[in-house]
């Protein structure tokens, strides 16, 4: 499509759960367009603000200074209305309003599910990836992620110190819906004794047998704390996971703990900052350059579309593509998917002995 000119306004919506690191996609957005001529404008509340009308200025300083802070300064929210056919028509009739020419949406899958449907309206549109699952294929990493992991790290550290103390064993659950990603890697770095994850398909029974046993062994080897990394998407609740471990090892003294949205919050980390910076340039510089219908991702391993011309670690994909590879990565039918589930038993299997 046309490439956009100085003057073509440009908005920018946060969308779905807020991940850590947003607020420095925006800023990055919005410095990178006012240096490109392009009149920037925020939305309010993802796509419930467009559909409302409510659109905001970008201020620079207002964004440098929210960028250091997690949470989203636009606001977010999941609109079921905008899914809707009606929902649709008023999104395009506001665009037409404001007389938008492009539209980055920073957000996780059912985000660029709604960026998806706008780019059929002509205009511009430009995807981010943001959630804290890393639940979504084609980007190696999703802004929110790092900055989760090491919020679940440090709450750990902390769990260790007062399970040690009294001799306990934690069962602590993480989000990431259901995407296990989240458990498995901050438990690997947080030296976890058990990570329980969606990915292995483990029913009830087998996942009690898998705590059974690392509590034996712990309580074998008087081991003084046991760590058990549960990820939400897990379908056994963390509560009646314990007591039927207790139920069946009455000497284990078990405590749970449901990190819930602690672990969505918090000072993003350098690593989502800078992410969130060279994946929100390329996708803005993509836009100026008349591409749309698609999301900039992180590049990595399995990730095999060159890169863009503004990052070499930038890869853009298009829309329909991002979402088919992250419905058959959620169903555990790609080869990512195959690759996190191997690795994923591997772990379990080392972290056993
Ligand atoms: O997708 C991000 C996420 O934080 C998931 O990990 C979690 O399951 C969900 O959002 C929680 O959503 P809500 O904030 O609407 O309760």
């Amino acid at each position: 499509m046309a490439a956009l000119v100085k003057g073509d306004r440009v908005a920018v919506l946060t969308s779905g759960g807020d991940a850590p690191g947003m607020n420095a996609a925006v800023r990055a957005a919005a410095r990178v367009g006012a240096e490109l001529g392009l009149d920037m404008v925020g939305v309010e509340d993802g796509y419930a603000g467009l559909l409302d009308g409510r659109f905001t200025p970008l201020s620079i300083r207002v964004l440098d200074e929210a960028a250091r802070r997690g949470g989203t300064v636009l606001g977010t929210a999941r609109s079921k209305e905008f899914a809707t056919p009606e929902g649709n028509a008023r999104a395009k009739e506001r665009v037409a309003q404001q007389q938008l020419k492009g539209l980055i949406v920073i957000g996780g899958n059912g985000s660029l599910t709604g960026a998806r449907t706008l780019a059929d309206t002509g205009l511009l549109v430009g995807g981010v990836p943001a959630s804290i699952d890393n639940d979504l294929a084609c980007t190696s990493m999703s802004i929110g992620v790092d900055t989760a992991m090491n919020t679940i790290v440090e709450a750990c550290d902390r769990i260790f110190d007062t399970a040690t103390a009294h001799k306990r064993t934690f069962i602590v659950e993480v989000m990431g819906r259901d995407c296990g990603y989240l458990a498995m890697t901050a438990g690997i770095a947080a030296g976890a004794d058990a990570v329980i994850v969606p990915e292995t398909g483990k029913d009830e029974a087998q996942i009690v047998e898998q705590v059974k046993t690392t509590v034996k062994r712990a309580l074998a080897e008087n081991k003084r704390r046991v760590l058990v990394i549960k990820s939400e998407g897990v379908k056994i609740a963390s509560e009646r996971l314990k007591e039927l471990v207790v139920k069946e090892i009455p000497e284990v003294d078990s405590r749970v703990t449901v990190l819930g949205h602690v672990v969505r919050g918090g000072t993003p980390s350098a690593f989502d900052r800078l992410l969130a910076a060279r994946l929100a340039n390329a996708a803005l510089r993509a836009l100026a350059a008349g591409q749309t219908d698609f999301m900039a991702g992180w590049s990595g391993p399995g990730i095999t579309r060159p890169s863009c011309p503004w990052d070499p670690y930038v890869v853009l994909t298009p829309l329909t593509e991002v979402l088919a590879e992250t419905e058959k990565l959620m169903r555990g039918e790609s080869e990512l998917a195959r690759w996190r589930k191997a690795v994923f038993q591997e772990v379990e299997r080392i972290l056993q002995r």
